[in-house]
């Protein structure tokens, strides 16, 4: 029986409601290891001011609570809720800002984090938002890019991993809001 760090490709996972795990993309110590870089890499980029992390849910609620715990200065959490997706696999390429962080933007250091970066439609959408909110800096972090998004205008400064592109699910990422609290990242049978 698996503990949830790695099962084994085909093994049955009780999380997954029958589903069977086609491929560990990252497991569990593979995350927490760059999560862990990502910490450090984003408290040298910071050496003094304020800093907001930005989650942008839900997909982000799992990677951003693991990374502020290895990011060792100051800092403030809030949210952004925005949704694309819907129930499919497939983006539709609409964003809705659903929740609007209550925190003070303008003057801020602003790191917005992401699960994944897929087409980059929702980076683009929410980038162009908070601009508009006038912060001193505004960064991306994202866990996971695809590296397909051709039309993404933003440079993703801190990223985890570059992701296969398969539909992934697990460590925050869902598929119809299932399967988001895998601890490893995978593609499913
Ligand atoms: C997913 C994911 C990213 C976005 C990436 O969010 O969490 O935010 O899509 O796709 P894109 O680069 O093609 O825009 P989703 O809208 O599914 O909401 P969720 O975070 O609640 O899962």
């Amino acid at each position: 029986m698996n503990g949830g760090v790695k099962p084994a490709t085909g093994k049955a996972d009780p999380r997954l409601s029958g589903r069977a795990v086609k491929r560990v993309a990252f497991d569990e110590a593979t995350i927490a290891r760059r999560v862990s870089e990502l910490g450090k890499e984003i408290t040298a980029a910071y050496p003094d001011g304020d800093l907001l992390v930005l989650g942008l849910l839900k997909g982000s609620f799992i990677f951003l609570s693991d990374l502020v715990r290895q990011i060792t200065r100051p800092l403030q959490v809030d949210f952004l809720v925005a949704a694309s997706y819907g129930d499919g696999t497939v983006s539709s390429g609409t964003v809705r800002l659903v929740y609007d962080p209550e925190t003070e933007l303008e003057g801020t250091n602003i790191i917005l984090v992401e699960d994944i970066v897929d087409s980059g439609r929702t980076l683009n959408r929410l980038m162009t938002i908070l601009k508009e909110r006038r912060p001193r800096s505004l960064e991306i972090c994202a866990l996971l890019h695809k590296r397909i998004a051709e039309g993404l205008k933003y440079d993703t400064k801190f990223v985890g991993f570059d992701a296969p592109n398969e539909f992934l699910v697990g460590y925050g990422l869902d598929h119809a809001e299932n399967f988001r609290h895998l601890p490893y990242i995978a593609s499913l049978q």
